[in-house]
């Protein structure tokens, strides 16, 4: 596909329904025998991934292409569950099955078969769940679970969650030193599960869940992202982003973006069956190189390669430290990431986990992999629409998570 150079951002836009969000939804939907309706359930392949092995594992899903209607008594899968490309559905499901002390075979697609799950395996091991094999596919067999402490050895929200689940029916302690993103907690005390927050400290008690009903889930600030970026760095821009979920555990790249100068105004923000939400208003601006690392990386993993197109516009250098988990994403995207080199001549440069940006170098025309990968994808055609065009091997991997993302391209220029 042919991405050509943009103008001006000017408008408005809504962007889908966050990811995270909708998975911690439906899944802990089918936890409740009484329905709950989701509104604004994200239509994308992973999120579909999650609903097909959840109806194998017996949950009740009606879809009328408007909302989705989840009840369940869940048992053993019937059939293999396939989570395709999503890490998410995979590693939550995991901790959810064994939580239930039912049986399930999980599987993926190549990438996925290529992601670690000892990081998911070990806990829930020592939580005594029978797990078979230590690469997909695995077997999850009928498990009595007991409740343990867990120092988790990286700031992962897959792999808390992945906790949290038994932790419903025999209670645990999660201790996270580095926060990542918490909308499992929060969208679990809106099912009324007794979770709470001491310091470091995640506490979980036995809980019975109750549905409240219906949720409505958040704009995506991950897909909000290439948005913000390209409406800063197109000169003469000025977008309005309606409905995007401002999670404190997800705002890195609004953070970073400002401290590099960037215009981003936060307005309307209410609450929204547990999460912050608000609309955004970004103008585009000068932006300047900026170090970061440590902590802010869980705030902004998944933005990390379209944050790197906001740094290849900047006056100065980026350096991105601590960005090791790149590495085991969707694909290797600190290898992926360099394809912006054929966009803005030597931008780019990965050394161990620290990633550098050179601002102004120069700007020019590319054929660039995205390595199947639904972000770097949109993130190689954000930096063509602001440079001098590209053209992508794949567009069809953003179905991952934005199935629209190339019609509201072409629609904002
Ligand atoms: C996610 C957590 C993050 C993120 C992924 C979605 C989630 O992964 O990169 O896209 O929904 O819990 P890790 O928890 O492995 O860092």
């Amino acid at each position: 596909m042919e991405i050509v150079k943009s103008g001006a951002i000017v408008g408005e836009i809504e962007v889908p329904a966050d990811k995270s969000i909708s998975h911690r939804a439906a899944m802990i939907a089918s936890l409740c025998e009484e329905p709950t309706v989701i509104k604004n359930y994200l239509r994308a392949a992973d999120c579909m991934s999650t609903l097909e092995c959840l109806r194998k594992l017996g949950a009740r899903i009606e879809d009328d292409g408007e909302i989705i209607r989840i009840s369940g008594k869940l048992q053993d899968a019937t059939g293999i569950l396939d989570c395709g490309n999503s890490g998410t559905t995979l590693r939550l499901l995991m901790g959810l099955v064994a939580g239930q002390g039912l049986r399930a075979t999980f599987t993926g697609d190549d990438s996925l078969k290529r992601r670690p799950l000892d990081r998911v395996i070990n806990p829930l091991r020592s939580m005594g769940a029978i797990i078979e094999g230590d690469r997909l596919p695995v077997t999850i067999h009928h498990s009595h679970l007991k409740s343990i402490t867990y120092y988790l050895p990286l700031p992962s929200a897959q792999i808390k969650s992945a906790i949290l689940f038994p932790a419903l029916s025999i209670g645990s302690k999660i201790v996270e030193l580095i926060r990542s993103r918490d909308h499992s907690e929060r969208m679990l005390k809106v099912f009324g599960a007794s979770i709470r927050r001491e310091g470091t400290e995640i506490i979980v008690k036995p809980s019975k869940l109750s549905t409240p009903g219906e949720i409505e889930i958040p704009g995506d600030i991950s897909s909000a992202a290439y948005w913000i970026v390209l409406a800063t760095i197109v000169r003469g821009s000025r977008l309005l982003i309606r409905n995007v979920g401002i999670n404190p555990t997800r705002t890195g790249l609004i953070e970073v973006m400002e401290k590099m100068g960037a215009r981003i105004r936060i307005v309307n923000d209410r609450l929204k069956c547990g999460e912050p939400v608000a609309d955004m208003e970004v103008e585009s601006a000068d932006l300047r190189g900026i170090e970061i690392g440590g902590e802010q990386i869980p705030r902004l993993i998944d933005e990390i390669p379209i944050l790197s197109v906001a740094a290849a516009y900047a006056d100065g250098e980026t350096i991105i430290r601590d960005a090791g988990e790149l590495r085991v994403k969707e694909s290797n995207r600190l290898t992926a990431i360099m394809e912006l080199n054929k966009l803005r001549r030597g931008a780019c440069e990965a050394d161990g986990d620290t990633l550098r940006i050179r601002g102004g170098t120069a700007v020019t025309y590319g054929s660039c992999k995205t390595y199947g990968d639904h972000r770097i994808a949109m993130t190689l055609a954000i930096a063509g629409a602001a440079g001098l065009g590209v053209e992508i091997d794949d567009s069809d991997c953003v179905n991952i998570s934005y199935p629209d993302f190339f019609k509201s391209l072409r629609g904002k220029r």
